[in-house]
């Protein structure tokens, strides 16, 4: 397939539930909150002027297959899904309702996430995600490899990522891309490692 990476500043606003829709995909906390949360998480980061984030697109048809996010400060990100407290409220309600494991893990995330401040001239590659339909061509790969050519442009001199252990194809995809494992350690239900990459 032949497809174009594009920095998400040219992303029209319009297709962002487009993103939101690919993420779904991710078998991550984020999409575990579900797709009102995943939306919301995009267009914070969009709007975002620290965040870099680029994403694929298939030259012949236009369709948007893939993308990836960095920030250096990721929780700032996830901090900002609280600024309409009422939204906030009534999502998290359902939540505790409908997903209680999920809510959990959520609290324990977010006291992780808060010890793992990155550091100075650091970004984390957050999420990078291909359409399923579009797995498996080195789309993955390239995306984050072209967040990590963004990011030392800008002057970041490493990149971090948390990846679950289970997950090959995003390991591989990391690895390739030069990173190597700092530790590896348990949050909540999940076990990850962190990577890191000078840049
Ligand atoms: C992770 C993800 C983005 C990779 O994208 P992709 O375009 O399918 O992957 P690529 O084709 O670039 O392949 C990257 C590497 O993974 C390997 N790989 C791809 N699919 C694989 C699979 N299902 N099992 C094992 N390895 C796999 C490839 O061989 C390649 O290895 P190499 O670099 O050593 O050659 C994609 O699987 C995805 O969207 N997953 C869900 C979201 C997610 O988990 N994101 C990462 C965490 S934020």
């Amino acid at each position: 397939m032949n497809y174009t990476i594009l920095n998400l500043k040219e992303l029209p606003v319009e297709l962002l539930p487009r993103l939101a829709e690919i993420h779904m995909g991710d078998r991550g906390l984020l999409s575990k909150l579900g797709y009102p949360f995943v939306l919301r998480y995009f267009e914070i980061a969009y709007k975002d002027p620290r965040v870099i984030g680029v994403f694929a697109q298939d030259n012949n048809s236009g369709e948007v297959v893939g993308y990836g996010i960095a920030s250096p400060e990721p929780e700032s990100l996830t901090s900002q899904l609280t600024n309409d407290k009422s939204w906030f409220i009534r999502q998290i309600i359902k939540l505790f309702f409908t997903r209680p494991l999920v809510f959990i893990q959520l609290i324990i995330s977010s006291i992780t996430i808060k010890g793992q401040m990155n550091e100075v001239g650091a970004i984390e590659c957050v999420y990078f995600s291909v359409d399923p339909k579009f797995r498996g061509q080195k789309i993955g790969r390239t995306i984050q490899k072209a967040l990590m050519d963004e990011s030392r442009k800008l002057g970041y001199k490493k990149m971090l990522a948390s990846i679950e252990t289970w997950n090959k194809a995003s390991l591989s995809a990391t690895l390739s891309n030069g990173f190597t494992i700092a530790k590896t350690f348990r949050e909540g239900q999940y076990h990850r490692h962190r990577m890191e990459s000078k840049l």
